[in-house]
C-alpha cells in the first residue's frame, strides 16, 4: 500500500493549531461545558452562518466552466475583443437553473431554465443572463415582482397556486408566447445539455466606426434536444431530484462536456423603426427569414467547479456587465434588469461580490469606489483615492463610450399593450407543431389547470382561441378528458 502523505495540521480560523475537534471542554466528564471553549463556540457560530439567502428567483442551479471560441468573423458589427479573429478563445462560466423552485427543488420540473453565461474577456466580464426560451412572459419590469409571486408559494397555504398562475397569465395575454413554449416539449428538458440558450432581449453591437446594430444571441445545443413528458419526469423526480445537476456533472467528469453553436441575429440600427413588431419587446422573436442566424462561435463546458458554494452559489451574473462593443437596447425589461441584478448581489452576496474569485474579471478592476464590509484587497500607494487627482490615478477611457442611442420621445407611462399584437407569433409557433406535439401541449396545459376556477380557465381559453380555434378546442378536450 502506498504510504499516505502526512495530513496538514488543523488550526483555528486565526491559524493556531487546534488540539481536539471531537471533544468539547467541560468541568468534568459529565459536563457542564466551559464558556472559555472558544473553539466550540466558533464552530457552532460558523455553522449558523453557512447559508446565504437563496436567489429570489432561479434558486436551484448548476454550473461549470468552459470556453467560447470564435468561428465566424463579425468584426464589422462589433469591436468587442472576444469576437476578434477566428480561433480566439475566451474562458466562460455558465450557470443553468430552474426559475420558480427553491434551492432544494427537483430539477426535472416543468419550468423555464436559466442560461447565464459569464465571459471573462480581457476588457472585463460580459454577462449574458438568458433563458432557454427566446421570449419572456411580460414586457414591462413593473410586472415582474407580481409575476414571480404567482410562480412562488401562496402566502397562506404555502403551496404553489395554479389559480394564481393562470389568473395572472389570463390577465396578461403578452405571456401567451412564453406560456405556449413552457407547456410544449421544450418546457421540460432532460438536462441542461439538451436545450438551447437565448439572450432573449435585443442588445446592441457597435463597431470601430461607431455604427450600432441591434443583436439577439442564440446558443444552439450540439448535444441534441431531449425532453421528458410529464409522466417521465414524475418518475425521474421520484428517483433523483438532482437529475440535471448529475447529468451535467457526470458528463463533464467523463470528458464529455456539452457544447453549443453560438449565433447572432443582426438588425441595422434604423431598421428597428420599420419592423411590423416592436423589436425591443421581449415577448417577440425576430423571424429568422428576416434576420437569419449568423454563426459566431462554439461554447463548450469542460470543467466542474471545485467548490459548489464558492463558485456557483456565489456566482453573480448581471445584464449590466457589458464590455466595449456591446450595448443595451431600449427594451424596457432589459432596462429594469440592469438595476435588479447588481442590487440583488450586493444584498445576497455582499458589497464586494465582484472581488470573489468566480466573479473577478481577469483584467485588473480599478475603480474609485471605497471600502465597505469585507474589502479585502489593499491597493498600494493610494494617494489617488478620489477624482480628479494629480497622483496618476486610473483615468477614464473615452473610446469605450458607446455611440449615442438615437431614441427620443416624451416621458410617460405608455400602455405596454398599445400597438403590440400578442397572438400572431404564437400562431406561427402553434402551426409549426405536429399533431403529437399539439396533443402534448394540450395535455400539459390541462394538467396545469387542475383546480383553477372556471372563470379563469375560460378567460385563458379565449386567448388560445384567438391564436387558433384548434388550440382552444384541444385544451378544452384535454380538460374534459381529464375530468
Ligand atoms: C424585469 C425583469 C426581471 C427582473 C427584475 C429579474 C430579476 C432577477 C433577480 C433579482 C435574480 C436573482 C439574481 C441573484 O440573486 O443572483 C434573477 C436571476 C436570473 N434571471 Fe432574472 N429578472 C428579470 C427577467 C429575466 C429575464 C427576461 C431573463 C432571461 C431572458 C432572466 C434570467 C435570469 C437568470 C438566468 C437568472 C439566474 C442567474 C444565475 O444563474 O445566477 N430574468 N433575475
Amino acid at each position: 500500500m502506498p504510504e499516505k502523505p502526512v495530513p496538514p495540521i488543523l488550526t483555528t480560523t486565526a491559524g493556531s493549531p487546534w488540539p481536539d475537534n471531537q471533544n468539547s471542554q467541560s468541568a468534568g466528564p459529565r459536563g457542564p461545558l466551559l464558556m472559555q471553549d472558544y473553539q466550540l463556540l466558533e464552530k457552532l457560530a460558523h455553522q449558523n452562518r453557512e447559508r446565504i439567502s437563496e436567489r429570489v428567483v432561479h434558486a436551484k442551479g448548476s454550473g461549470a466552466y468552459g470556453t467560447f471560441t470564435v468561428t465566424g468573423d463579425i468584426r464589422s458589427y462589433t469591436c468587442a475583443k472576444l469576437f476578434g479573429e477566428i480561433g480566439r478563445t475566451t474562458d466562460i462560466l455558465i450557470r443553468f437553473s430552474t426559475v420558480a423552485g427553491e434551492r432544494g427543488a427537483a430539477d426535472a420540473e416543468r419550468d423555464v431554465r436559466g442560461f447565464a453565461v459569464k465571459f471573462y474577456t480581457e476588457e472585463g466580464n460580459w454577462d449574458l443572463v438568458g433563458n432557454n426560451t427566446p421570449v419572456f412572459f411580460i414586457r414591462d419590469p413593473m410586472k415582474f415582482p407580481d409575476f414571480i409571486r404567482t410562480q412562488k408559494r401562496h402566502p397562506r397555504s404555502n403551496l404553489r397556486s395554479a389559480t394564481a398562475m393562470w389568473d395572472f397569465w389570463s390577465l396578461s395575454p403578452e405571456s401567451l408566447h412564453q406560456v405556449t413554449i413552457l407547456f410544449s416539449d421544450r418546457g421540460l428538458p432532460q438536462g441542461y445539455r439538451h436545450m438551447n440558450g437565448y439572450g432573449s432581449h435585443t442588445y446592441s453591437f457597435w463597431n470601430e466606426v461607431r455604427e450600432r446594430y441591434w443583436v439577439k444571441f442564440h446558443f444552439k445545443t450540439l448535444d441534441g434536444h431531449r425532453h421528458w413528458t410529464n409522466q417521465e419526469a414524475a418518475s425521474v423526480v421520484a428517483q433523483d431530484r438532482e437529475s440535471a445537476q448529475r447529468d451535467l456533472y457526470d458528463a463533464i467528469e467523463r470528458g464529455n462536456g456539452p457544447s453549443w453553436k453560438v449565433c447572432v441575429q443582426i438588425m441595422p440600427e434604423l431598421e428597428a423603426e420599420h419592423t411590423r413588431y416592436n423589436p425591443f419587446d421581449v415577448t417577440k422573436v425576430w423571424p429568422h427569414d428576416d434576420y437569419p442566424l449568423i454563426e459566431v462561435g462554439i461554447a463548450r463546458l469542460n470543467r466542474n467547479p471545485d467548490h459548489y458554494f464558492a463558485e456557483i452559489e456565489q456566482a453573480s451574473f448581471s445584464p449590466s456587465n457589458i464590455v466595449p462593443g456591446i450595448g443595451f437596447s431600449p427594451d424596457k425589461m432589459l432596462q429594469g434588469r440592469i438595476f435588479a441584478y447588481a442590487d440583488a448581489h450586493r444584498h445576497r452576496v455582499g458589497t464586494h461580490y465582484e472581488m470573489l474569485p468566480v466573479n473577478r474579471p481577469i483584467n485588473p478592476a480599478r475603480t474609485y469606489h471605497a471600502d465597505g464590509a469585507m474589502r479585502f484587497d489593499a491597493p498600494r500607494g493610494m494617494d489617488a483615492y478620489y477624482e480628479p487627482n494629480s497622483f496618476n490615478g486610473p483615468v477614464e477611457q473615452k473610446w469605450a463610450q458607446e455611440p449615442p442611442l438615437r431614441i427620443s420621445g416624451d416621458a410617460a407611462r405608455y400602455d405596454h399593450r398599445d400597438g403590440n399584437d400578442d397572438y400572431i407569433q404564437v400562431r406561427a409557433l402553434f402551426h409549426l407543431m405536429n399533431f403529437a406535439q399539439r396533443e402534448r401541449l394540450f395535455g400539459n396545459i390541462a394538467a396545469a389547470m387542475r383546480g383553477v376556477p372556471a372563470e379563469i380557465v375560460d378567460r385563458q381559453v379565449a386567448h388560445f382561441a384567438r391564436v387558433d380555434p384548434d388550440y382552444a378546442l384541444g385544451v378544452l378536450e384535454a380538460l374534459a378528458h381529464q375530468g
